[in-house]
């Protein structure tokens, strides 16, 4: 096939398919904030004394790389894909023109096994994100294609240090290999959890940390299904931002719900002590576990909190509240017997899930009908209405939205890209349309997004 008719063929706008053509690789112009990815395969320790087979990541020999770029400053990722498969690569949370999204079909082909591509944008926004494939989305994620994204502000707010935490499970039996990725059963449920909690890469690491110093934690959960509450113990710790956009005032750092996609700034400040070890926890249904120790080591130079500057918001539009047209989307089971279509981005094989009671077809080539079409530079409230009785966390590609009412709960007016609707909540959330294209919609738990619970919007002129 010619690179034109390839083009041609995508399913996006005109606007779209021009943005996708400066994806293509050029080895030759390197930028300042220039990466390579490679995805590869490997064998790799996970739990003691084994070796886990069939591993995936975006590095050839270890975990995915934490990626760092300056906001307001033009980047690139160069994307050599050496899995015997299809991939593409999708940058969660970055607000970026459609071409660069990374979305089989929707905004670029996949990039087959043994190409390349090169992806370009400006990150707008500072914060901790993170990227993971579209393409056979459930089973590359949930072996180990998941890594940490951090866009740095221009001004430091005045930390020592600065600690990403990739947080996540992989399904593992006790001789480290991989368990079946998922089980229908729990699929057409809460979604299939792991078997070991690991932050980057590790069971429950230790992290030395100079005593009395002021550290960044960036927790990104990278999970393919878990929801979680997460809580530093030991330490003076404060949520400065959730999924990238800073909190107006800080909160403690307890209880902070976290679904998969999410992430949390956390401002820690290491105790003076030597012997006294913070804790991250995991607190899940029915227990709670330790799953990172901050240890403090040396003398402490005995920082204060009060001492960091505030993060500066990040500039997204705030939403004219006062000019909105209002849009439902009912998230709800599929009707029986419709299978999904095969692609060369895989398919779970079964249908579970819908949005407006459509499910998801696959990553197929189309052309697809958006579930809903916006007009560029306008105000919407989507009205997001889950009939289930399981929480799905529900994640919008291109424009940050606000959250602004539930029927179930208080709401914080936070400003995200991902939020978790409860089973049977109605949930209105505001945004601007302001960035054209195609834009992935779906719930975040991979099994659901893979067996309906998908489409998008279209943002237009
Ligand atoms: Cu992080 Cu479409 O996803
Ligand atoms: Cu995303
Ligand atoms: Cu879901």
């Amino acid at each position: 096939m010619s690179h034109l008719t390839r083009r041609e063929l995508l399913i996006g706008s005109s606007a779209t398919v021009l943005a996708a053509s400066a994806g293509a690789f050029a080895a030759d112009r390197a930028l300042a904030g220039t990466h390579a990815l490679t995805l590869s395969h490997l064998d790799y320790g996970i739990l003691p004394d084994t070796v886990t087979k069939g591993m995936m990541s975006f590095a050839v020999d270890g975990p995915p790389p934490v990626l760092r770029f300056k906001q307001g400053e033009a980047a690139a990722v160069d994307v050599t894909n050496k899995l015997n498969e299809a991939s593409v690569v999708h940058w969660h949370g970055l607000r970026i023109p459609n071409g660069m999204d990374g979305v089989p079909y929707l905004t670029q082909y996949p990039i087959e096994a043994g190409d390349r591509f090169r992806y370009e944008f400006t990150p707008p926004d500072a914060g901790t994100f993170w990227y993971h494939p579209h393409c056979n989305t459930l089973e590359q994620m949930a072996r180990g294609l998941t890594g940490v994204l951090i866009v740095e502000e221009p001004e430091d707010p005045g930390f020592d240090s600065d600690l990403p935490l990739n947080i996540r499970d992989f399904r593992l039996g006790g001789d480290g290999q991989f368990i079946a990725l998922f089980k229908a059963r729990s699929a057409a449920r809460g979604g299939t959890l792991g078997t070991v909690s690991t932050v980057n890469w590790k069971v429950a690491p230790d992290f030395d940390l100079q005593a009395g110093s002021l550290v960044r934690l960036r927790l990104a959960v990278t999970d393919v299904t878990r929801v979680g509450r997460y809580e530093i113990e030991g330490g003076e710790a404060m949520v400065i931002a959730i999924d990238s956009n800073p909190l107006p005032v800080p909160v403690p750092a307890r209880d902070i719900e976290l679904s998969p996609g999410q992430r949390a700034d956390i401002a820690l400040r290491v105790p003076d002590n030597e012997d006294d070890t913070v804790r991250l926890v995991l607190k899940r249904k029915f227990d709670q576990k330790v799953i990172a120790h901050f240890r403090p080591r040396g003398g402490s130079v005995k920082r204060d909190l009060r001492e960091l500057t505030p993060l500066p918001a990040n500039p997204v539009p705030a939403p004219d509240l006062n000019n909105v047209e209002v849009m439902e989307f009912v998230f709800g089971w599929s009707p029986e017997g419709d299978a999904p279509q095969a692609s060369i981005c895989g398919t779970l094989g079964y249908t579970f899930w819908s949005i407006n009671r459509k499910a998801w077809q696959g990553d197929v080539p189309g052309p697809l009908d958006p579930l809903a079409t916006l007009k560029l530079g306008k105000t919407y409230v989507l009205r997001l209405r889950n009939e289930t009785p399981n929480d799905h966390p529900i994640h919008l590609h291109g424009v940050s939205f606000q959250l602004l009412r539930s029927n179930k709960r208080k709401l914080a007016p936070l400003v995200t890209d991902t939020a978790l609707l409860q089973s049977q909540e109605t949930m209105d959330v505001a945004l601007v349309a302001d960035n054209p294209g195609d834009w992935a919609f779906h719930c975040h738990v991979i099994e659901h997004q893979k067996t309906g619970l998908a489409g998008f919007l279209r943002i237009e002129d």
